[in-house]
Parts: C-alpha cells; structure tokens; sequence
C-alpha cells in the first residue's frame, strides 16, 4: 500500500506543520522559527529566519557524521577516458581548498560567480565552493554559444569566471576560453578574473592580467593548508541563478534560495526517488541544467548518498549499452535521465543485447524527465529493464518534481503517458482560459496554486515585476506553469505540451522565439517563423520558414545554409537548429498572427485544416510544398 495518499492529504490538512518536520532533516545553524511569511517576497517566502549552509549540508555534516570515507562523487568520463571517486572528506578537502581560491579573487557573500564548465568534478567543486562561501553561482551549459555567455554576464554582473580549457564532444574537442574570451568581449560588463582549469587534451591561451591558473591556485592554497569556512546564510539568501529559456532572446534568471532548496530536495530523495544515505544515485544529465544542479550535486549529497558525474552519452561512448555498464559499475540504485536518452539506446540496441550479462542487481528504478515519456519508450524500457519506469514532470522553475510517482512512500500503479500525481507542496488545476477548473478529460492549462512550496523559485533574478506578469498575471492566485494537459477521473495529470514558443529538444528547453530574433538579424531575410517539428530522436527539432527581402535572388540553398550557421553561432550547437526553408509567404490569420500550429501540424504530417480566420488559404499549400509533404 502505497503512503501517498495519506501523506498529500497530511500536507494539504496543515502544509505548515508538513514542511516544518521536512525541514528537521537539514542541519541549521539557527533553525527556522517562522515556516512561511506570506508577506515577503513575490508570493511569500519560506524559513525567513532560518540561518544554514547548503555546502555544509552536502559536504561538512556527513564528514563529521562519520561517512568521510564513503564516495561523495563518482567521476566516470568515457569521452576523456577517466574515472575518478571522491570521498566526502576529499569532497570537501577540494571544495574548501577551492573556496578559500575564490575567497583570494575577491568572491564574497552576495557576489554572482558565472561557472561556463565541462562535466568535470571541479565543476561540482566550483559549485560547493560558492555555496560555502555564501556566493551566488550561475552554471551556462558548455553547449551555448558565447552570445548566450554574453547575455548572461550582463545580467549577473559576476566579477568571477570560472572554466576550463576545453569541453568533450564524441569526435571533437569544444574550446571554452575563446568562448568565454569572446563573450567576455561582447558584454558590456567586465569580469576581473577568470580562474581556468587546463584539461590535457587542449590547453588554453592565459591572459596575464585576467586570467589565474586553476590547478596552481589550487596547489598553493593547499600548500599552505588554507581552506574556507562556511558561511552562514539566510534560508532566503540566492544559492544560485539558472538562466532557462523565456518566450524572448533574453533568458530569464531563476533564483533559487538556500533554505527551501534544502528541504525539498532532500523530501524528494528520501519519499520520490525512494533512495537512502549511502546508496549510489545516477542522474544523467548535465550540470548546466536543472536537473544537474538538484540530481547531479545538491540531492544525494544532502542525503549522504553517492553521486555520479558521467561525461559521456547513451550511446557512441562507445556503445548503447555505456548506461548499463555504469549502472553495474557503481551499484546505481536508481537512474534518472531524459525520454531521448532511451530512444536514442531503443533505436542502436532494439533488442537491449548489450544488457545481457550485466549485474543490475542493485538498480530498482529508472526515473525519466525534461521532456513527455512517450508512452512506446516506457513500455519498451520496462520490458528490458523489468523493473518500475517512473516518469515525472517538473521545470527548471519549480526546481524539483510537481507531478510524479512517489516510490519512496510506495509506488501507486503506472499509467503510461502519465507523470502520476502531484507532490506535497503543489496543488495542481487544469484551468480553461476564462481561469476556470476544467472538468476531467479535458485539456486545459496546467497551474499550481500560490504559494510554491519550498525549492520552487521565489522569484526572477532582478526580475519581480517580470514574475509577476511572465507567471501569475494571467491566472490570479495560481502559477502558471505554460504547459497544457489534463487530469483523469483518477487524478492523474497528463501533460501534453508547451503553450508558449518553448519547444524540447533531447530534453534542453529552447526559445523559438529566441531562434526568430537570430535570424530576423540575416541580411536578406524579410520575417521569419520557427515551429518545432515532430523527431523519432529528439522529441522535437526546431524548422525555420524563411521569407527574403524583395529583390533578394541568391540560391535559397545558400541562405538556408547560413541561417543554419547563424543560430549555431549565436545560440550553440545545442538548439539542433540544421532545418530552414525559404517560402514566399507566412500564414497568417487575418490579424497578422502567423499560424505556428497549423504549419506544425503540416510539418509533422497530421491532419490539418485551415483555421477560418486565416487571410489566405493558399499560403498553407505552398508551406506544404516548401516541405515536401503536400
Ligand atoms: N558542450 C558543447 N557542445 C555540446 C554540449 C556541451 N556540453 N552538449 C551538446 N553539445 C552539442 C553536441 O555536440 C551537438 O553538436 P553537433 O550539432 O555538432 O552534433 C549539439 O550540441 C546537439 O547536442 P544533443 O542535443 O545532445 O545531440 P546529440 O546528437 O549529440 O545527442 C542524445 C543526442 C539523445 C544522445 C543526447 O541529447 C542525450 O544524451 N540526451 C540525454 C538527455 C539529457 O541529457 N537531457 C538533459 C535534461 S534531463
Ligand atoms: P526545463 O525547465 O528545461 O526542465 O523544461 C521544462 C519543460 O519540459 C516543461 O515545462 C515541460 O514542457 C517539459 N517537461 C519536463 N518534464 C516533462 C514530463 N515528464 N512530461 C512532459 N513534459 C515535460
């Protein structure tokens, strides 16, 4: 019998008293009198006198509670041919050591860190190290290009960088510094330092007065036994900024504080992902994303569990059984990855040969987010794997799960094409657009009843007026979360899509909008639209319909291939982008808006019909022509 239903009716009953015995699992230096003051902030604010840090809470307490000798982090890279296991006492060796570098470089309390690195565990190091210091970090993804970079050291203003030389690609070498050296230069504000780790397989040009070498700083500070201490911080003081894509070019920069983060993540590990101290517990995902900084670091070290950080891919690294090879490597207890992740293993290893002979023994649950499960994926992962598939859904705002399957408090049945029910802490209504409850069945916009609870954002980096308008405008007293979807007679929500530009692609978020704001910039190119277009891979692929300036007559060809060029350059490799085609004309409905969801449905071979408002219906024709499918 699973406790689920009993422990969501407890929170709802008295959600104060719920999240106050959450918050006895986080050591505090001064623990919080005050659970929520609805007065602060946005929407109110969680353990507003609650004095902590996340470092020591991840690192200090557990070394002190004896697991010192336990591994903190397994480091397993098949790109750069490494492997590497930290303990708690070395974790933290590294971390304080580190902290007290960035201590000499000016970092304190308050000041943002901009942390542009590869999957390495001086990453995790440059993460713990600003929490340690009370410092406010802000990961980039590697795969962004250094206009993104740029953007983001506008907004965060850090005086520090930290990166490495170079990040590792299946068959190429991606070099940081000149991204960083570039972004740099594009930004109107200027960082004063750059701390660089030299990784062997590219070195990295220094400069001398900005730039100070990682690996020597380190050494010396260590030599001479500095380490830092832990700050104490406010419950309400920024942990960390995590930029994710709005509906326009300029990222939004999701706070996230030191006290709540604590709370639910530490909730989530014990009573969703059912994992318990010492276990080793695997997210494969990246650093530079949410899921990186809850599943990747700050979960199982709260927890006293093992991490892993794998620098490598489902497959081609080398092969589509590299997963299963991790998982018995390690012990993985459980594993939590994207839905491509596993249609990228299905379409190399239908047949999962290369489970065969593996030890699972200890792995019970493999968990999927970041984007929908598609209902195929799952049912051909629980075959193979033979063990629980639980998807469950969340966003980089929210910071942990809204909708899932609880197996730590007993797994309720599966429904395919559902992420379950939702979490303590959130109240989930499927609403119409006149603000409404939706009966069930019927697909509306999926909201969350104000307040978030603790670990969801209190707000944007300098950006409460654009909180309140971007979230909680629309549907007073409720969160927005712009996805659609609906709720089942059981209560169990379905999630079926953005209702903004946002699309997925291989589980990274990504702006259309942001994607026609680059390409509007080409010379010859009058307007522009961006739709993401249906993959058997990726889940979605962004497709660009161009339209040229009057008199523009070079080969279509050659400007679609340098859009291709423009959005790799400004945007990064990762928004997928290899898909233009030029047409005469957009369709547009008679007030100018251009018609994305039918043009969607054109390019993904669904039936469709020409809405009645449109202006001209022969302008759907000629986009099907553009594509090939008409
Ligand atoms: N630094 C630099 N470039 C990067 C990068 C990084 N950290 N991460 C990705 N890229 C590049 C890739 O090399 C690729 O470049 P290319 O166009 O030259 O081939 C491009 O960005 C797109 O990357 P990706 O979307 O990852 O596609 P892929 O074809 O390399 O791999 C999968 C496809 C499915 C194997 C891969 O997306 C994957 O492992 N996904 C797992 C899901 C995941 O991690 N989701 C995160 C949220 S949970
Ligand atoms: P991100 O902020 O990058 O985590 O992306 C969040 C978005 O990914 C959500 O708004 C959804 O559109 C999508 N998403 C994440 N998890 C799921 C899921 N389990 N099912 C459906 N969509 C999901």
């Amino acid at each position: 019998m699973s406790r689920y239903h009993e422990t969501y009716a407890r929170w709802r009953a008295d959600p104060l008293a719920f999240w106050a015995e959450a918050a006895r699992d986080v050591d505090w230096f001064k623990p919080p009198a005050t659970v929520f003051d609805p007065a602060m902030g946005v929407y109110g604010r969680w353990f507003p006198d609650g004095i902590l840090n996340t470092c020591h809470n991840a690192l200090d307490r557990h070394v002190a509670a004896g697991r010192g000798d336990q591994a903190a982090l397994i480091y397993d890279s098949p790109l750069a041919d490494a492997k590497r296991t930290y303990t708690y006492a070395e974790a933290l060796a590294e971390t304080a050591t580190l902290a007290a570098v960035l201590g000499d470089l000016g970092v304190r309390k308050g000041d943002r860190v901009i942390v542009y690195m590869p999957m390495i565990p001086e990453a995790v190091f440059a993460m713990l190290a600003c929490a340690r210091l009370g410092a406010v970090h802000s990961v980039v993804f590697g795969g962004f290009a250094a206009r993104e970079l740029a953007t983001r050291i506008d907004d965060a203003a850090p005086d520090v960088i930290l990166t490495a030389s170079c990040g590792i690609e299946p068959g190429r070498i991606v070099a940081y510094k000149p991204l960083v050296d570039e972004a740099i230069a594009l930004a109107a504000h200027k960082p004063g330092r750059v701390l660089l780790f030299q990784r062997p397989q590219a070195k990295a040009e220094m400069q001398a007065c900005r730039d100070v070498d990682w690996a020597g700083a380190v050494a010396s500070a260590r030599a001479e036994g500095r380490r830092a201490p832990c700050a104490e911080v406010a419950a309400t003081d920024p942990l960390y900024i995590l930029y994710t894509s709005g509906t326009t070019g300029q990222p939004k920069g999701i706070l996230r504080d030191n006290g709540g983060h604590l709370v639910a993540l530490m909730w989530s590990m014990r009573h969703l992902y059912g994992v318990k101290p010492g276990e080793t517990f695997w997210a494969a995902s990246d650093i530079g994303w949410v899921v990186g900084h809850s599943y990747i670091v700050y979960g199982p070290l709260a927890l006293g569990a093992t991490g892993i950080l794998y620098e490598g891919k489902p497959v081609g690294t080398p092969d589509a059984g590299a997963y299963w090879r991790v998982i018995e490597e390690y012990g993985v207890s459980a594993l939590f990855t994207a839905p491509t992740a596993f249609r990228a293993i299905k379409r190399d290893d239908p047949q999962g040969k290369l489970l065969a002979g593996r030890d699972l023994s200890k792995f019970r649950t493999l968990f999927l987010a970041g984007e929908r499960a598609d209902p195929d994926t799952v049912a051909w992962a629980e075959a193979l794997l033979d063990r629980p598939v639980i998807d469950h859904w969340w966003q980089t705002e929210t910071g942990w799960c809204m909708v899932g399957n609880p197996v730590g408090l007993g797994r309720l049945p599966v429904k395919h094409g559902s992420p379950s029910v939702p979490m303590p802490g959130f109240e989930i209504e499927i609403l119409d657009e006149t603000g409404h409850r939706a009966p069930a069945g019927k697909m509306g916009e999926i909201a969350v009843k104000l307040p978030l609870p603790p670990g969801a954002f209190p707000s944007l980096y300098k950006g409460d007026a654009r909180m309140r308008e971007a979230y909680l405008s629309e549907f007073p007293g409720y969160y927005k979360t712009s996805d659609a979807g609906y709720r089942d007679a059981d209560g169990y929500v379905f999630v079926m899509g953005r209702t903004d530009d946002i699309i997925n692609v291989a589980g990274h978020r990504l702006s259309t909008g942001a994607m026609e704001e680059v390409l509007s910039s080409h010379r010859d190119v009058a307007e522009c639209a961006v739709i993401g277009v249906a993959d058997a891979l990726k889940g979605e692929v962004p497709c660009a319909f161009l339209v040229l300036k009057a008199g523009v007559n070079r080969p279509h060809g050659e400007i679609a291939a340098e859009a291709v060029a423009l959005v790799r350059d400004k945007i990064g490799p990762v928004a997928a982008f290899r898909r233009a085609v030029v047409v005469p004309r957009l369709p547009k409905t008679r007030s100018g808006k251009i018609l994305r969801g039918t043009m969607k449905k054109i390019a993904d071979g669904q039936p469709w019909q020409a809405p009645a408002t449109i202006d001209d219906p022969a302008i759907l024709g000629e986009i099907a022509g553009a594509l090939g499918t008409s």
